[in-house]
């Protein structure tokens, strides 16, 4: 049994592979049953009723949420919504609003104190350290801490359009993600360095699934202003 559970284990990885998702050097899988293949649905929050794009792979990499107004155009600026449920265990979580390390708006989390998180905009020319990206700036719209899980939500204004690019949303949209278990070295400084991720991947879904009302997404990230 156990020598067949590993070659499960086995096949399993060889699979979570070949999506370009990379897996976790530490995962365990002799014991964890996580899925083979990442979830992406439309998740929508039963106390808030906004509406997102939600992609999930298991219990140690984060839930991305991510929701546009519906009225977006391509090409057009629009603000955009990024929820990040991470497991405590992550020091940092990067996302990259068009699919690749480089060349596109990155969004840097990391927990910050007993219950804060700071977002960090970030762009890489190439696979090094990201430098700080002012193009796009962000407001916190809530995060939270507790001994499982840090979470942060967001709404970045300008992450829909870059310098040779925008985002896609009356079709398929290429996102990925990154994670390092390293903490950060200061953590309340937007511009702290951090350490190489453990872990990354990319993956694509329907913008379709994002898309909110324009005045309920403009209610929800206005938070009462
Ligand atoms: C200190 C910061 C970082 C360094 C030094 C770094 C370095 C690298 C290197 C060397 C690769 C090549 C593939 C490999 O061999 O692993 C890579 C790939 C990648 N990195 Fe980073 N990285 C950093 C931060 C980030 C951040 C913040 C993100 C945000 C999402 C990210 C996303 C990716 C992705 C998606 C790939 C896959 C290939 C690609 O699409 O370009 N990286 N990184
Ligand atoms: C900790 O936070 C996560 C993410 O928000 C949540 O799913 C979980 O229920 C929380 N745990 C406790 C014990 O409150």
């Amino acid at each position: 049994m156990r020598a067949l559970s590993h070659i499960i284990s086995v096949l399993l990885l060889l699979l979570s592979s070949s999506d370009g998702t990379l897996a976790s050097p530490t995962l365990n899988h002799e014991l964890e049953t996580r899925q083979s293949t990442p979830t992406i649905i439309r998740y929508c929050n039963p106390a808030t009723s906004i509406c997102y794009l939600e992609y999930s792979w298991g219990p140690s990499v984060p839930v991305f949420r991510v929701a546009i107004p519906d009225t977006a155009s391509s090409g057009t600026q629009f603000d955009t919504l990024l929820q990040v449920i991470a497991p405590s265990t992550l020091g940092w979580v990067g996302f990259s609003w068009r699919g690749r390390m480089t060349l596109n708006p990155l969004t840097v989390v990391w927990p910050n104190g007993n219950t804060g998180v700071t977002v960090s905009s970030r762009w890489a020319n190439a696979r090094t350290q990201p430098t700080l990206y002012p193009q796009a700036t962000y407001r916190i719209l809530s995060a939270s801490r507790n001994a499982t899980h840090w979470t942060v939500e967001t709404v970045c204004s300008g992450c829909s359009t870059w310098s040779d690019g925008a985002l896609n949303p009356s079709g398929s949209q290429s996102f990925a993600w990154a994670v390092s278990r390293t903490a950060v070295p200061q953590p309340a400084n937007t511009a702290s360095s951090f350490s190489v991720h453990d872990n990354y991947g990319v993956f694509s879904g329907s913008m379709s699934l994002a898309k909110v009302p324009k005045a309920a997404f403009d209610a929800y990230v206005r938070g009462g202003r």
